[in-house]
């Protein structure tokens, strides 16, 4: 970890000098999303006291950071977005004895950066090891999305949560906001009477009256994941280390959709090893979460259209467990590697939902993945690395730049490791892998040079037929790549092919379809004539189908410009904000002729309740900012 950090420091040493940069304010940033000195001082333990103020949708902090500072650094990098910074003061070993005072300490907020933001500069002497710091979060956190009562299940309270990743903790707590900092955490959280807080961390089951809830978090993480939610919430156990949290007229559903969650866990551990963050719960939010789900420790969080009432989406609920080892225990150094935290988890998803459900499931789910990672690497385009595992972003923002490929190349290269050596050797291999670096950073140069040494015992000549380089560092795919197939979505092609033909959609075999075979089967038409769509809709229902099928169903309504359906996509592109399913619809309708009109009429209705990491990407698709200036 040392030997690491020196290394980036010395990079970026050379990298100003190389530039030619004459006044550095303060010294350049490690990495190029943190102001944090990794061989300076860093922070140990969080202690946190947090006020949730839904009148001024705002939060009133207080910060104590523990560090630890070998080399005697005299400043404290910290990273923070739009905040107020109201008081910094650190206790030096000896003073508090005396004056039982912590003494007021000079700091600075440096310039501030378009992504990164501003960096809080402490000074501190080589003794001082406790820092406090009071402050407020801005208007604009991006890392906190307040909802409105009616954007909520219950349309009666208002409603609080987080998303960290990949750089928003920094807006409402000053942390040192990379994957390779750890720390522990306890917090004590303020919310209005009725409310429930949770954390990722040990969490309460029930409402506090007085609306004060403590936390804490004894495993060290990366500030990624710091996780809050406040609202309305119930808790219903599954089993004595799994349950769910949702709004109360959500719960009972959710209970019943993800009561495999322990079997999940207990796959999962005979797999690759104990699960070490003691409770497995999910929380259920309200729909304007940007993401499937986030892997926040001991309290995953899931976006509502998960509750499909058959099960059918509950991979994801295996995604979030798997990063439990891959991510939260062995963590990507920086956001380059992120296939580190991904494409490990994905391959682990599936061999938990192989496992769990069978091969063609699992199969099923990689062949889709495998058409996404394919468009993607064709939208890149030939020598981008952005399909590379290891991504040069060069200071891009991740939640913009990060698509499909750390997600699936990764699965397919750890798919191609394990047909090279065996499944048996391949997984003890990972179990290892799993002991050896947890709760460490990790880096693509340092798996391989692990992977080779562990598993290919060094054979340079092996590891050039592989193309360990080309798939590490270069875009596309190399010829040794995996190509998944399912003879399930055969069966489903034919079905599709014969409708094509003509037969009505009553005599297609659709008998056990899964979530995945109906969105294969919606894959196969280019367009389709309104009578035959109109056979199809009153057929199988596609609008009253889980979110995915949906989002299958709408894109096709949209190249065959079928308009009954089009109040009801609307609907859904106002109440879902999960950015995954509704960017493509708004790709679509912007590919099309008169709309881009529409997707802007929807647009300017929507994008008020959506979150700013899915605001920023439809931005972007239909031109927001053109559209508002010619209006
Ligand atoms: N950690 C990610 C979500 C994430 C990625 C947040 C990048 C911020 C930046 C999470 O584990 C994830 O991958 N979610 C997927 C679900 C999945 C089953 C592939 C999602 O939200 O679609
Ligand atoms: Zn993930």
């Amino acid at each position: 970890m040392l030997r690491f950090s020196r290394v980036i420091v010395a990079c970026g040493v050379l990298l100003a000098l190389a530039c030619g940069k004459k006044e550095v304010r303060h010294a350049p940033p490690v990495s190029n999303y943190s102001y944090a000195q990794l061989d300076g001082a860093v922070v140990t333990n969080m202690t946190l006291d947090l006020n949730v103020d839904f009148d001024h949708k705002r939060i009133d902090g207080v910060a104590a950071l523990d560090i630890d500072n070998p080399h005697g650094a005299t400043k404290l990098y910290l990273d923070t977005w739009a905040m107020r910074i109201l008081k910094v003061a650190r206790d030096d070993p000896g003073t508090s004895e005396k004056t039982g005072k912590k003494a007021a300490t000079p700091w600075t907020l440096g310039d501030s950066l378009p992504l990164i933001g501003r960096p809080l500069v402490v000074d501190i002497t080589p003794d001082t090891r406790h820092v406090v710091v009071r402050y407020q979060t801005g208007a604009d956190a991006r890392g906190l999305q307040w909802l409105d009562p009616e954007q909520t299940a219950m349309r009666d309270k208002p409603y609080l949560y987080t998303q960290s990743e990949s750089i928003l903790a920094r807006s409402w707590i000053p942390c040192q906001d990379t994957p390779a900092v750890r720390f522990t955490y306890s917090a004590r959280v303020h919310v209005p009477a009725g409310l429930m807080a949770l954390m990722s961390a040990r969490n309460p089951r029930s409402v506090h009256p007085d609306g004060v809830y403590t936390f804490t978090m004894p495993q060290s993480i990366p500030s990624y994941l710091l996780a809050l939610a406040v609202g309305d919430i119930e808790y219903r156990p599954i089993s004595r280390r799994c349950g769910v949290y949702a709004e109360p007229n959500r719960v009972n559903d959710a209970l019943w959709e993800f009561i495999d969650m322990e079997k999940m866990v207990e796959t999962a551990e005979k797999l690759y090893g104990p699960y070490r963050w003691g409770q497995f719960d999910v929380l259920v939010l309200p729909p304007a979460f940007p993401y499937g789900g986030m892997e926040n420790p001991r309290l995953t969080f899931l976006t509502p259209v998960l509750l499909a009432g058959d099960r059918s989406l509950v991979s994801t609920v295996a995604h979030e467990l798997a990063h439990s080892w891959s991510g939260n225990l062995v963590t990507m150094a920086d956001w380059d590697d992120f296939w580190l935290n991904e494409g490990f988890t994905t391959y682990f998803e599936r061999r938990i939902t192989e496992a769990l459900y069978g091969r063609d499931i699992a199969e099923m789910e990689a062949v889709l993945g495998y058409k996404e990672l394919l468009d993607e690497i064709k939208a890149a385009g030939p020598g981008s690395k952005d399909t590379a595992l290891h991504i040069p972003l060069d200071g891009r923002d991740p939640d913009q730049v990060l698509g499909i490929a750390p997600y699936e190349k990764g699965y397919l290269f750890l798919r191609m490791l394990e047909g090279t050596v065996g499944r048996k050797r391949f997984d003890t291999f990972l179990r290892k892998y799993f002991d050896t670096f947890s709760f460490q950073p990790m880096t693509t140069g340092r798996f391989l040079k692990y992977m080779k040494s562990e598993l290919l015992d060094n054979n340079e000549e092996l590891a050039a037929t592989l193309k360990l380089h080309d798939w590490a560092y270069e875009g596309g795919l190399p010829d040794n790549a995996p190509r998944p197939e399912s003879a399930r979505f055969a069966r489903v092609e034919e079905e599709a092919k014969r409708f094509t033909r003509g037969a009505p959609a009553s005599d297609l075999d659709t008998g056990q379809w899964t979530s995945m075979e109906w969105q294969q089967f919606l894959a196969q038409f280019g367009t389709l004539e309104t009578a035959q769509m109109a056979d199809l809709d009153t057929a199988f229902h596609f609008t009253k189908r889980n979110g995915e099928i949906q989002r299958s169903w709408y894109l096709l309504c949209i190249t065959s410009q079928y308009e009954p359906d089009y109040p009801l996509m609307e609907k859904y592109l106002v109440r879902i904000g999960r950015r995954w399913l509704i960017r493509p619809i708004y790709t679509r309708l912007c590919e099309t002729k008169d709309g881009r009109r529409r997707a802007l009429r929807i647009y300017r209705r929507a994008r008020p309740g959506y979150h700013s990491i899915t605001r920023d990407t439809i931005d972007k698709i239909v031109d927001w900012k053109a559209a508002n200036r010619r209006n």
